[in-house]
């Protein structure tokens, strides 16, 4: 990633107005993350505490999303999280107006982060990045891609801490995930 486009790209998405969120918003939320990540996951929206810090998956879906990293063996500077919406939108809802102000940041940032593995954490970036795959219930934890490169989708962490019953799906769909990883970082190492 080229330092002077990423942090150009940032400021774009900082002054962004271009649906209602960019009006309501305190921080728009870009990126965590280190600076060649070897997977990149993308979540849906900010939530409350993401407005409040600028910095994605920060609550309490994000420190399951971090154990889940760390459980995969990554350090935080081998991975990305971004989100489909850079702006928290009101009550939980996912305006589709701005999914669509938004998609091109994401494929920006995913151009420029090129990682080797991408991870989707929902329905949403699923439907988004895969338009054409199954419901997540089926599609987690099976291998599919985006632009020629490997995309695992997974349940998302929010999903798993209200519904304690998904966490055995949770974690055998992390252990798959595991076996992509060390696929395809051996081959890119
Ligand atoms: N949920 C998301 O999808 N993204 C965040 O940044 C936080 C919670």
């Amino acid at each position: 990633m080229t330092t002077v486009t990423w942090h150009r790209l940032t400021r774009a998405i900082e002054r962004c107005r271009r649906c209602p969120l960019g009006h309501t918003r305190t921080h728009a939320v870009v990126y965590r993350g280190g600076e060649r990540p070897s997977v990149v996951f993308v979540g849906e929206a900010p939530g409350r505490a993401e407005d409040a810090t600028g910095r994605p998956f920060v609550g309490a879906s994000g420190r399951r999303l971090d154990r889940a990293i760390a459980e995969l063996g990554l350090r935080m500077d081998e991975v990305g999280v971004i989100n489909l919406v850079k702006c928290r939108p009101p009550e939980n809802r996912l305006p589709r107006r701005s999914v669509l102000a938004c998609r091109p940041f994401l494929e920006r940032q995913l151009e420029l982060l090129d990682p080797p593995v991408i991870v989707t954490l929902g329905r949403h970036a699923l439907a988004e990045l895969v338009p054409d795959a199954p419901p997540i219930t089926q599609a987690a934890g099976r291998e599919r891609s985006w632009n020629r490169r490997p995309l695992v989708p997974l349940l998302h962490p929010a999903a798993v801490l209200h519904n304690p019953k998904l966490a055995p799906r949770w974690a055998a769909d992390l252990d798959r995930l595991g076996a992509v990883l060390r696929r395809v970082l051996r081959q890119t190492l």
